[in-house]
């Protein structure tokens, strides 16, 4: 008898490493799932590409994702999210959750003098995604949108607690500050990793929303809504209940993967997405 599809594992993709801040929140509040991941590693950055890029390469992974019969999409990717969501709930057949909504539910929500601030890459930001977001619940909250480009790079450099890096986040934070932001969306998959440095910049006037714990959240409830929860806890000598797939460099990613994630992975496959 073949298992249960709500035993099947949910598919996470990100333009690369970002994304297994979404699958760590995952990991963490839903451990009864299992994930197929994949990072996109040999063609990241996806946030300073054109939407026509990101939606093809999206396509690419739900292709290769739905051979790994999953039975549901996480885009763990703020960048695709916002350039390919509709394309790739298109491609998918089956339910498909992005970055976006969840973290504009719960910086909507959030702010009281309603003026919130979203940092993001380039591309997120031009796409204005959050913005339309927030706007389609209250339309009278002002947004705030500030490109982060220089942090990616240093995140993955490891420069977490860094003087240089405070120095650039204050520099992107400084406008939205003087607009006396009372809710800050971390829109990007990396910055979460630099939430203690945020909060020590911005003070604790600020609340910050990471779309990465909201998407869980989302996730969670999706999956109770539609009845595809896994009932079964993952057991301790279960061969792969979390399997990673890149399309380039698989030890620089196993090695990231294992300095954020609550368990220990050993491999992660490398696949020529390319031919999806
Ligand atoms: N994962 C991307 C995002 O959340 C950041 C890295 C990239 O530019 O591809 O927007």
């Amino acid at each position: 008898m073949s298992p249960a599809k709500s035993e099947a594992p949910i598919g996470v993709f990100d333009s690369g490493l970002g994304g297994l801040t979404v699958a760590r929140e995952i990991m963490r509040n839903l451990p009864k799932e299992r994930i197929v991941y994949f990072g996109d590693t040999a063609r990241v950055p996806y946030g300073n590409k054109s939407k026509t890029t990101v939606i093809r390469y999206s396509r690419q992974i739900v292709r290769f994702l739905k051979q790994q019969e999953i039975k549901a999409i996480v885009i763990a990717c703020n960048t695709a999210t916002s350039m390919a969501f509709d394309e790739v709930r298109e491609e998918a057949e089956i339910p498909v959750i992005g970055v976006v909504e969840p973290g504009a539910v719960m910086a909507a929500r959030t702010t009281v003098n309603k003026q919130v601030g979203v940092i993001a890459t380039r591309a997120t930001i031009q796409t204005k995604a959050y913005t339309k977001a927030i706007h389609a619940i209250d339309p009278e909250i002002n947004v705030i949108s500030q490109a982060g480009p220089l942090l990616v790079p240093l995140v993955e450099e490891g420069w977490l607690h860094d003087r240089i890096t405070d120095e650039i986040i204050m520099r992107y934070l400084d406008d939205l500050l003087e607009h006396d932001i009372d809710t800050l969306i971390l829109g990007c998959t990396h910055y979460p990793l630099l939430r203690s440095e945020i909060r020590k910049l911005v003070g604790d006037k600020v609340t910050l929303v990471n779309p990465a714990y909201e998407t869980a959240k989302e996730l969670e409830r999706m999956l109770a809504e539609s009845g595809l929860e896994n009932e079964k806890a993952v057991e301790p000598d279960e061969p792969y209940p979390y399997r990673f797939f890149v399309s380039d460099e698989a030890e620089r990613f196993t090695d990231f993967a294992n300095s954020i994630l609550p368990v220990d992975i050993k491999t992660a496959r490398i696949i020529p997405i390319e031919e999806y």
